[in-house]
């Protein structure tokens, strides 16, 4: 059985659809998931859609992928800014990650312009609004196709 893809998502990101609409927009985390599961069906892939709060409860998600999923997609919210943790939890996964961000994270307040995410990640979609996801999914699925030929 194919492992499936993990996308992850850090805080209030449950909120999404009512949180700062101006900023994130009108679709809800559900809305999200269903796009991502369909985007990853059409590339033959399965994905396994997740959000905390937790910053810990992100890490021990990221380890267990290791075992669990053949890449993941992560958007970290507001501890894509601040967590080394998540950064050494990417690192000992040894999976292409894909960083998402909803929103454009260079146009917005300047702490939000520095990532630990990045510095372990594949690449990084952001500023796209909810599309982003859906692109992770075919960016990674070519990652996947070429390297390890899934
Ligand atoms: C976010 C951007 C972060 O700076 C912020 O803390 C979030 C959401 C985004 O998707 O645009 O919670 O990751």
């Amino acid at each position: 059985m194919a492992k499936p893809i993990y996308v992850l998502n850090g805080p209030t990101l449950n909120m999404l659809g009512s949180r700062e609409p101006h900023i994130y927009g009108s679709q809800t985390l559900a809305d999200e998931e269903a796009m991502t599961a369909d985007r990853a069906s059409a590339f033959g892939h399965t994905i396994d859609f997740r959000q905390t709060n937790s910053e810990g409860q992100l890490v021990d998600w990221i380890l267990e992928a290791r075992e669990k999923a053949c890449g993941i997609i992560l958007n970290g919210a507001a501890y894509t800014h601040t967590s080394v943790a998540l950064m050494d939890a990417i690192s000992a996964s040894e999976l292409p990650v894909v960083e998402v961000h909803i929103s454009n994270i260079f146009k917005r307040e300047p702490f939000r312009h520095h990532s630990y995410v990045s510095t372990v990640s594949l690449g990084v979609i952001c500023g796209l609004g909810p599309i982003g996801y859906a692109l992770a999914v075919e960016a990674l699925s070519d990652y996947l196709a070429k390297h390890l030929g899934s």
